[in-house]
C-alpha cells in the first residue's frame, strides 16, 4: 500500500506560537482535509512566529525533508509590519501560482471588504505545493472551498501521490477525467 500523503499545516502567528491565545486556524485546516480527502494521508503540523527566515527555514524543511505533496499556512499575509508569510513564501519557491491567490480573494470579496487586505499567494518547490490562507479561521474554509478542486491535479502534475476526496463534500477536477459521484 502507498504510504499516506504528507499534509504541512503552519500556523504562522506570534501570539498563537507563544501561547498567548490557542491555534485555531491549524485545526480548523486539518477539519478540512479530514472532511475532504478519502486517499490516506497524514498531517504534518508547526505553530511559528511571523518571523520571515524561520517561516522559510520550516517551509523548506517541510517541502525537502518530510516530503509534503501539499503545505498550506494560515495566517501573516496582511499589511500589518509582522505580516511577511508571502515575502517568506516567495523565498522558498521556484515558480508563483497566481490564480490560487486571485481566487481567493475573489470569493473572500464577496464575504468581506477586507479581503484585498490579504496578500496571499500560492507556488511550487519541487515536489510540493504552498498555499497561504488568511488567518482567521472563517477565512480558511472560504478559500479552500474554491481552491481545493484543482488542488489534486496540481499535486499530479507535480508528480506528488494522488489525492481523492469525498465528492459530497468537494469534487476534484482533472481534465479528461469525469468526475466521480
Ligand atoms: N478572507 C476571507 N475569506 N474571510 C475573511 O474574514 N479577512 C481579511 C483577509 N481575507 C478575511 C479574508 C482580513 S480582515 C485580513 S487583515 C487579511 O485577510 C489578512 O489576514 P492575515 O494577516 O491574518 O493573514
Amino acid at each position: 500500500m502507498a504510504s499516506p500523503a504528507k499534509i504541512g499545516i503552519v500556523t504562522i502567528s506570534d501570539r498563537a506560537s507563544a501561547g498567548i491565545y490557542a491555534d485555531e486556524g491549524g485545526p480548523a485546516i486539518l477539519d478540512y482535509f479530514s472532511q475532504a480527502l478519502t486517499s490516506p494521508w497524514q498531517a504534518i503540523t508547526r505553530i511559528i512566529p511571523d518571523e520571515r527566515a524561520g517561516i522559510a527555514q520550516t517551509l523548506v524543511e517541510l517541502a525537502d525533508k518530510e516530503g509534503c505533496c501539499l503545505i498550506v499556512t494560515t495566517g501573516g499575509t496582511g499589511p500589518a509590519p509582522r505580516d511577511v508569510t508571502p515575502e517568506a513564501t516567495e523565498d522558498v519557491i521556484d515558480k508563483l501560482m497566481p490564480g490560487f491567490g486571485e481566487l481567493m480573494r475573489q470569493v473572500s470579496l464577496a464575504k468581506v471588504p477586507t479581503a484585498i487586505l490579504s496578500r496571499q499567494l500560492a507556488g511550487i518547490r519541487g515536489k510540493s505545493l504552498i498555499v497561504n490562507l488568511p488567518g482567521r479561521p472563517r477565512a480558511i474554509a472560504e478559500c479552500l472551498d474554491a481552491v481545493m478542486p484543482a488542488i489534486p491535479y496540481c499535486i499530479d502534475l507535480i508528480e506528488g501521490p494522488s489525492l481523492e476526496t469525498d465528492p459530497a463534500v468537494i469534487v476534484a477536477f482533472r481534465p479528461g477525467q469525469k468526475p466521480k459521484g
